[in-house]
C-alpha cells in the first residue's frame, strides 16, 4: 500500500521539478539577455521577463505567450494611444492569399491585426489595399520582408507555418470565400 503511494509522489515531485526548470528555462532573465547591464542596480528593480509573462495564455513558440488570446480575454489593455487623436480602427475583413504552393492557402486576418496596429503600419507601402495586388512570397518573407517584418521579429515565429498557411485547399472555409478573396467578418448586427 505505501510502497505505491511514495511511487507516485516521487513521480509528481519529478513532473513539478521538472516543470519548474522547463518553465524558468523559458524566459531570459534581464542580466543575462545580453541587452541589460548585469551590474545595473536596475536588475532586481525591472519586473523580470518570467514574472511578467508567465501569468498570460502559454504558447509554445517564440515569447511563449498567445499574445491574441492575452488581448481578447482582457488579460491585457494596451494603452491605445499617445496622442489623444489616436483612435483604434478595427477592420473585419479576411483575405485569402492563393499563391502558396502545395503548402496550404494563407488567410490574413484584418481585426487581428488592427487590434493592434494603425493602417499605415502596412498600407500602402507595405500592401496593396486591393486583395492579391501585392507580391508576397516566402523568400521575401524570410528575408524580413512583409509578413517576416513582424512575425519571427515582434509577433509568433515563421517556423509556425500552419498559424498562417491555416486554410486547405477545398476545405469548407475555403469554399466560403467561393471566388473572391475577401471575407468579411463584421458580425450581423440588427439593422438600422
Ligand atoms: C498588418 C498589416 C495590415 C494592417 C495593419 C492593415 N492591413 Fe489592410 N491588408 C493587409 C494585407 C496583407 C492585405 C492583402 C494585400 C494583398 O493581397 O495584396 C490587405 C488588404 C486590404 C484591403 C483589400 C481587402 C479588403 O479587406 O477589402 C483593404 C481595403 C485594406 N487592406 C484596408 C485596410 C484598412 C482600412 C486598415 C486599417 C483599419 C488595414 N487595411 C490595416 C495588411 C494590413
Ligand atoms: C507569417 C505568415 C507565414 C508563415 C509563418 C509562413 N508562411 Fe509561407 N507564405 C506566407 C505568405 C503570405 C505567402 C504568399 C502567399 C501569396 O502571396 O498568395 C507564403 C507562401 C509560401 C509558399 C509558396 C511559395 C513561395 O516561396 O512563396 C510556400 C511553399 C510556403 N509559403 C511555405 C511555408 C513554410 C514551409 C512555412 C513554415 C516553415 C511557412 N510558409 C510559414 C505566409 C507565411
Ligand atoms: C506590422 C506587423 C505585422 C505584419 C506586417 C504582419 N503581422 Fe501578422 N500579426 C502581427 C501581430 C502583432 C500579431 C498578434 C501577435 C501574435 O499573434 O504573435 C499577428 C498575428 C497574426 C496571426 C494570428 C491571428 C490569431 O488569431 O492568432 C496571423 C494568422 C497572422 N498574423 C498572419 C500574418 C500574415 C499572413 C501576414 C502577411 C500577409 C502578417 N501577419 C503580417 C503583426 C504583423
Amino acid at each position: 500500500m505505501s510502497r505505491p503511494r511514495r511511487h507516485s509522489w516521487l513521480i509528481a515531485l519529478l513532473t513539478l521539478v521538472v516543470g519548474l526548470g522547463w518553465a524558468a528555462g523559458k524566459w531570459t532573465p534581464l542580466a543575462k539577455d545580453g541587452v541589460h547591464d548585469p551590474d545595473s542596480p536596475a536588475i532586481g528593480v525591472l519586473q523580470e521577463p518570467a514574472e511578467a509573462l508567465s501569468t498570460l495564455p502559454p504558447d509554445t513558440a517564440g515569447n511563449q505567450v498567445l499574445w491574441m488570446r492575452a488581448l481578447d480575454e482582457g488579460h491585457i489593455q494596451p494603452r491605445t494611444n499617445i496622442l489623444p487623436e489616436t483612435q483604434v480602427n478595427l477592420r473585419l475583413t479576411d483575405v485569402l492569399l492563393k499563391n502558396t504552393g502545395e503548402m496550404p492557402l494563407v488567410l490574413f486576418p484584418h481585426r487581428q491585426h488592427t487590434a493592434w496596429l494603425d493602417c499605415s503600419n502596412c498600407h500602402d507601402q507595405l500592401f496593396e489595399r486591393k486583395a492579391g495586388a501585392t507580391r508576397i512570397n516566402m523568400f521575401l518573407i524570410l528575408q524580413g520582408e512583409k509578413c517576416g517584418l513582424c512575425h519571427g521579429a515582434v509577433s509568433f515565429p515563421l517556423t509556425e507555418c500552419l498559424r498562417c498557411h491555416s486554410v486547405t485547399r477545398d476545405s469548407a472555409l475555403a469554399r466560403t470565400f467561393g471566388k473572391s478573396l475577401v471575407l468579411d467578418r463584421t458580425p450581423p448586427g440588427p439593422t438600422r
